[in-house]
């Protein structure tokens, strides 16, 4: 291998390795450097994020269905059971083949791998710290080393009773009661895996409502549909305290802006406050790379205050998504390559695994209000789509936002099954500036959800046909 690099590419998550791969495509002499124990490529996401989450998410959906559903649609099965070692080994094959199809794409694209942790020794020299130490040349750094959970004083993680996610993917034993601090994204997803498994599953979140940052609407149709499903919620709460015992947790949790506290026993607890960037022993300062108070790299163009360094994905500003740092990586490597690299922040989508999926793209109701934009919402329940009445599975609503003289498509937020699938339609549309017109008047297939969609886009302009 050579040590002389056009890129070097600190971090093989979804930023760092589809970077790689764009790099390699150019023509790039690039190096990518990896330094998870594991020596597995993928990231956070393939790890211990996405991937393994989504394949409990699957599992955990089927048996439920499995126990809920399916007499109603004349199915009958024997007694129902759960294995959930042979759950937990699916999930695991899942990560396996994914994180070697990543190798795999490293070799195609010509992009050599270093195991180990890297660290920016001089403007251009990357040095490599693990088993076999090396010092890279650089003409330019990309720093891809993404996000690790925010820590919570006083509930001190210990990966068995009080796990982050990554525990969360692996408990040998359905947990009788689990507490999820957060009611962010990966407390509603993994709380719902380990629910549907057993486990009574308590909710603790800071702010009045879940997921915060979705439309507030959605948000509040979300919760009864958890809540009707069994997942119990305190609000407006804050955990102040964890006093570990033999194999029980009591936890103590006060009102968000103070008063008595309460005590709470469960038999494990999931932190999901948020996540933070992963910097660490990176050497930013020899360097001078600048990042704000919170921690994250500070970029303009993926560029940072390092002539020659570029940070991308969960480290620097943006939505800590895996598709965003996918494309925060092939935009950044366009423009060392000297083309047009460009992100379009407004149109990244955000999914919710859960069932039913919650799914949105650009601006909330929120904050159009708050900017002063004059708009019209166009909205159509499941309950009065053919395809989601024939299958059972009425939960949830489209909700279409449009500029109120120009009718271009602002936003657009979905609660119901398949949501996550069907928002690639509006994040197209208003990649193309689209009216919400465009929509209606395009024909979709019947029976499909994504009528459900057409009819929103309808109800922009009042003319909705079948509600
Ligand atoms: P990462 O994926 O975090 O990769 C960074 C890599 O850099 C890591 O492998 C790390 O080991 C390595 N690294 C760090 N420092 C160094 C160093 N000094 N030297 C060498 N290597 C280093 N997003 C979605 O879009 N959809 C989902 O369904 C989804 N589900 C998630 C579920 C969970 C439980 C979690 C925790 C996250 C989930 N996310 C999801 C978020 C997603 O995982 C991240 O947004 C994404 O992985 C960010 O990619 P990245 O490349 O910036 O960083
Ligand atoms: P999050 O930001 O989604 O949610 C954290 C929640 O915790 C918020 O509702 C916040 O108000 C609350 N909170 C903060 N401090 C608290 C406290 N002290 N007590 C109680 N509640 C408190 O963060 P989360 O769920 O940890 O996920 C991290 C990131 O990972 C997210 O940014 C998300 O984008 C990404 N992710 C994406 C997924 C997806 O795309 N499906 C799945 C899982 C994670």
């Amino acid at each position: 291998m050579s040590d002389q690099y056009d890129v070097v590419i600190i971090g093989a998550g979804p930023g760092g390795y589809n970077a790689a791969i764009r790099a390699g495509q150019l023509g790039l002499k690039t190096a990518i450097i990896e330094k998870r124990d594991t020596k597995k490529l993928g990231g956070t996401c393939l790890n211990v994020g996405c991937i393994p989450s989504k394949a409990l998410l699957h599992a955990s959906e089927l048996y439920e269905k499995a126990e809920k559903q399916f007499e109603a649609l004349g199915i009958k099965t024997g007694k129902l059971g759960l294995d959930l070692g042979q759950m937990l080994k699916q999930k695991d094959d899942a990560v396996d083949g994914l994180t070697k199809g990543v190798e795999f794409l490293m070799k195609k694209n010509k992009v050599d791998v270093y195991m180990g942790a890297g660290e920016i020794a001089a403007p251009g020299k990357v040095r490599v710290v693990g088993d076999a130490p090396q010092e890279l040349s650089a003409k330019n750094i990309v720093i891809a080393t993404g996000s690790e959970l925010t820590p919570l004083p006083g509930v001190e993680i210990d990966e068995a009773q009080i796990v982050s996610s990554t525990g969360a993917l692996s408990f040998p034993s359905v947990p009788k009661h689990l507490v999820v601090i957060g009611g962010g994204v990966i407390g509603l997803e993994l709380g719902s895996v380990w629910r549907r498994l057993g486990a009574e599953v308590t909710v603790v979140e800071f702010l009045d409502k879940i997921l915060p940052t979705m439309d507030g609407e959605i948000s509040k149709q979300f919760e009864r549909i958890l809540k009707k499903q069994g997942m119990a919620f305190k609000l407006s709460s804050k955990v102040t305290g964890a006093e570990k015992l033999k194999t029980k947790v009591k936890l103590s949790v006060e009102p968000a802006s103070g008063g008595d506290a309460e005590t709470i026993d469960c038999d494990a607890v999931l932190v999901a406050i948020g996540r933070r960037p992963h910097t660490d022993g990176l050497g930013l300062k020899a360097v001078g790379v600048k990042t704000d108070k919170r921690g994250f790299i500070e970029t303009d163009h993926f560029k940072t205050s390092a002539e020659g360094v570029w940070a991308i994905g969960d480290v620097t500003h943006g939505p800590m998504l895996a598709h965003k740092a996918e494309d925060d990586g092939v935009a950044c490597i366009e423009l060392i390559a000297g083309k047009a690299g460009h992100v379009n922040y407004d149109t990244v989508p955000s999914v919710v695994y859960t069932y039913p999926e919650v799914a949105s793209v650009g601006k909330t109701e929120e904050l159009l209000k708050e900017a002063g934009i004059d708009y019209k919402v166009g909205k159509f329940p499941f309950m009065a789509n053919s395809r989601a009445k024939t299958n059972h599975e009425t939960d949830g609503f489209v909700k279409i936002l449009a500029d109120a003289k120009t009718d271009r498509v602002l936003g657009a937020h979905i609660v119901g099954v398949e949501a996550g699938e069907m928002i690639a339609e509006v994040v197209s549309v208003m990649e193309f500036s689209g009216a919400s017109e465009d929509i209606a008047r395009t024909c979709h297939a019947h029976p499909t959800r994504s009528e459900a969609v057409r009819q929103a886009a309808m109800g922009v302009e009042g003319w909705t046909m079948q509600a």
